[in-house]
């Protein structure tokens, strides 16, 4: 699979089958991902990636809890933004749409949400958090690590869904895994393993904005 393949077939898979992905492919990929780039080289990035029964005592715990306060960090100030929260609105037109989940639904969208808890049913789950001295720049850097490992995963024939929702829960997560609640904030999840091709929820069109939109071009005739 050549780069724009891996690019263009990856999307983010909220029903995934439960067909186990072995460490060495895991472990291929993030060692290929340590070459993302960085600013300063800082490499910022720390993951703790879990299956079996680590995952599945961890996602125990979350049923059983409910989405800590205060929170970890904000993802939602674009909300504020008309343009930005059309574009969350459509995404939830689009997706709920596919799965005939009607607006007005609230109950049943929440109910899908709430499958975020399970990482909708991957068998795989790397749980990204760094320092918390470590500022947007490096988040952005993050960033790249996690697109690179998302893309190399496609190239293993592997899907993923990027999750901010594990930050809900993140002072659970952290004491689950050991990781040091002063010292490390919990960025997101990547769910990780195969998709079923035939949920709708994987097989709905994804808005983009036009290329004309966000970039624009100097110095051709
Ligand atoms: C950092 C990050 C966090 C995300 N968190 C979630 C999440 O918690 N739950 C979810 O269902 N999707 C999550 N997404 C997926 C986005 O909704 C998705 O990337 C966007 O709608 C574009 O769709 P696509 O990934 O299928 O191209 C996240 C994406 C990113 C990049």
């Amino acid at each position: 699979m050549d780069v724009a393949e891996a690019v263009a077939t990856r999307r983010s898979i909220r029903a995934f089958r439960d067909t186990p992905v072995d460490l060495e492919t895991i472990r291929r990929v993030l060692d290929q991902a340590r070459m993302a780039p960085s600013g300063c080289n800082f490499q910022p990035w720390r993951a703790t990636v879990l299956t079996g029964e680590p995952l599945k005592a961890l996602q125990a715990k979350m049923l059983a809890s409910a989405p800590q306060d205060p929170i970890e960090y904000s993802f939602s100030e674009p909300n504020a933004s008309p343009t930005h929260l059309a574009r969350l609105q459509n995404l939830g037109a689009c997706m709920y749409g596919a799965m005939q989940v009607d607006r007005a639904d609230k109950e049943g969208r929440d109910d899908f949400s709430r499958q975020n808890i399970v990482s909708f049913g991957a068998p795989v789950l790397l749980l990204c958090h760094f320092e918390r001295f470590m500022g947007s720049p490096q988040w952005s850097d993050v960033g790249m690590w996690l697109q690179t490992i998302m893309l190399l995963l496609r190239g293993e024939g592997l899907d993923s869904c990027p999750q901010e929702w594990m930050s809900l829960y993140a002072r659970l997560i952290k004491a689950e895994i050991g990781v040091p609640e002063e010292e490390q904030l919990l960025f997101c999840g990547i769910a990780i393993g195969h998709r079923d091709p035939d949920a709708p929820v994987n097989n709905f069109e994804r808005p983009r904005v036009p290329l004309g939109e966000q970039v624009r071009f100097a110095g051709w005739e």
